[in-house]
């Protein structure tokens, strides 16, 4: 597979197999990721791989977690207040579009809150990463994250595995980092689901489109 089929072909994955994967598979791929290029190389990632066992005993008490009921402070807004267009009608026509694919109608807010929780269990996959940050790190820093997992996404591809970044689990910070022990100095980014792709998953079918290229493009010759 060349770099332009793995990009063609990455897309978020919303239900995967339980089939485990290697952990050493796992443990290659989130390796080679960090050739990814960062400013003044300062490769300001952290990630935590959660498997096997220590994903059952995580999706656990993830469940006891959102039965509880009780809530976080987030740690970030995850989109800006107020998010104004072309970027908030995009947001909103992604989320149509997936639940227009698994016949949930804007309506049926029950059955979109618990499709959304789906998110919390990692949509089924036996693996995935949780990325910290030291809270030093500014947003030059947090860009060289997304080339980090762009590599790791891109890789997961090559390896015939699914991913989905999920900033969703910012919702839930101090579950999250205390589960893993992070250290105060570090704040939670992201976590991303990964494993075999579940086929029969309807949210599968799903392919996002992109803004044409006039819409953000500029070439000057
Ligand atoms: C940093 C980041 C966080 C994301 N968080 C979530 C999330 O919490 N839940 C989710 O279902 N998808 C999440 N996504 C997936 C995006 O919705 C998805 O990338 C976008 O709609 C484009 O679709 P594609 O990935 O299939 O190309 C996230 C993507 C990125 C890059």
């Amino acid at each position: 597979m060349n770099v332009t089929d793995a990009v063609a072909a990455r897309r978020s994955v919303r239900g995967f197999l339980d089939t485990p994967v290697e952990t050493d598979m796992l443990k290659d791929i989130l390796t080679r990721a960090a050739r990814a290029a960062t400013g003044g190389n300062l490769q300001p990632w952290h990630i935590d791989l959660v498997t096997g066992s220590a994903m059952v005993e995580f999706k656990a008490m993830m469940m006891a977690k959102l039965l509880s009921g009780a809530m976080e402070e987030p740690a970030y807004a995850i989109y800006p207040p107020g998010l104004t267009a072309p970027y908030r009608d995009r947001r909103f026509a992604i989320g149509e579009a997936m639940y227009a694919e698994i016949g949930i109608p804007r309506e049926d807010k029950a059955a979109r809150r618990m499709w959304f929780a789906r998110n919390f269990q990692f949509f089924g996959a036996p693996s995935g990463l949780f990325c910290t940050v030291d809270r030093q790190m500014g947003p030059p820093q947090w860009a060289d994250l997304g080339m980090y997992l762009q590599n790791v996404m891109l890789l997961a591809v090559e390896a015939g595995l699914g991913t989905c970044a999920q900033e969703c689990w910012a919702v839930f910070p101090e579950t999250v980092t205390t589960f893993l022990g992070t250290p105060p100095e570090r704040m939670l980014f992201c976590g991303m689901a990964i494993g075999f792709e579940d086929k029969a998953e309807p949210a599968n079918r799903l392919r996002s489109p992109r803004a044409p290229e006039a819409e953000w493009l500029t070439v000057r010759s």
